[in-house]
């Protein structure tokens, strides 16, 4: 039979499918506004695996067997990795002249657990480790950091720590100097995190959705930020009292400055900021 529908479009029950297949496995909604923005992200993977169009390219998903070997692309087809250093940065002055200072005076830590669930390319971890390693300068304390995200493409970017030099726009000259390596060839245009960050830094994936975390629980700060807003009230509700059992008590939770609304979903939460919440 041939299809009314164009190759390069989802048909109504195509596009359903798909949308409830990621909020299943994702927990991330696809809204009908999204449609043109999956078809078109769809139409190179479609391409790249040689099919006739879309619409063959998710029948062939549902077959026994091909689900479990094309989620992961279809995860980093879906998914929106926006990301940056110094993202939101009211954060991070938090995290330096607050969170850490209390942290570590209770019971004389020394050593501090810092977790980016969500950390896209890894910009964030990133991000917290030049501010955590800026201030064990002069001071006896250590840190490690952990980012986690669902898509395998931008774990693989952040475990290579390599970024453009335009993505520097927002870290301050010093930590520029004292963080990043530069080619010695002056046309190259990208830079590499030291490996002394690199060190302390761990990536692995992990789903936010799944029923438990192969994680610590005795982490001091959780930045999970710029994911929940794209889950439904009762999945963010799960995710968020997941993380909290994840945190020490007097533990942070960072989350997006768009996402202050888990206030009212997790009601028990203790809210210092808008976006900065504790156990
Ligand atoms: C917009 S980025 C935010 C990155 C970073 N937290 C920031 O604020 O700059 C959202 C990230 O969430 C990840 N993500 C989406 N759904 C997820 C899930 N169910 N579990 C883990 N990570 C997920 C995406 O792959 C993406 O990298």
């Amino acid at each position: 039979m041939i299809s009314a529908v164009p190759a390069t479009q989802l048909s109504d029950r195509h596009f359903r499918s798909i949308a409830q297949l990621i909020e299943s496995q994702v927990g991330i909604k696809l809204p009908a506004a999204k449609r043109l923005m999956l078809e078109g992200r769809l139409h190179k993977r479609v391409r790249a695996l040689n099919f006739s169009g879309i619409g063959e390219y998710v029948d062939n998903l549902f077959e026994q067997g091909q689900l479990e070997l094309e989620l992961t692309h279809l995860i980093d087809v879906v998914t929106t990795n926006k990301t940056d250093f110094f993202r939101e940065p009211s954060h991070f002055v938090f995290m330096k002249d607050v969170a850490v200072p209390e942290l570590l005076k209770a019971r004389g830590r020394k050593d501090l657990k810092v977790w980016s669930a969500a950390c896209s390319m890894g910009m964030e971890a990133y991000t917290a480790a030049m501010v955590l390693d800026d201030m064990t300068r002069g001071r006896t304390f250590q840190y490690r950091i952990l980012g986690t995200d669902i898509s395998t493409a931008v774990l693989a970017l952040a475990k290579a720590a390599i970024y453009t030099h335009d993505a520097l726009a927002p870290v301050p000259a010093e930590f520029i100097k004292r963080y990043f390596l530069r080619s010695r060839d002056r046309t190259c245009t990208e830079v590499r995190v030291v490996p002394e960050l690199r060190r302390m830094t761990n990536f692995m994936r992990m789903n936010l959705m799944d029923s438990s975390y192969p994680v610590d629980r005795d982490v001091d700060i959780i930045f999970c930020r710029n994911v929940l807003i794209y889950f439904e009230r009762e999945t963010q509700r799960k995710v968020i009292e997941q993380l909290c059992s994840h945190l020490r008590p007097g533990g942070y939770l960072m989350v997006g400055h768009s996402e202050s609304m888990i206030h009212s979903v997790v009601p028990g939460l203790k809210q210092v900021q808008p976006t900065i919440f504790r156990v």
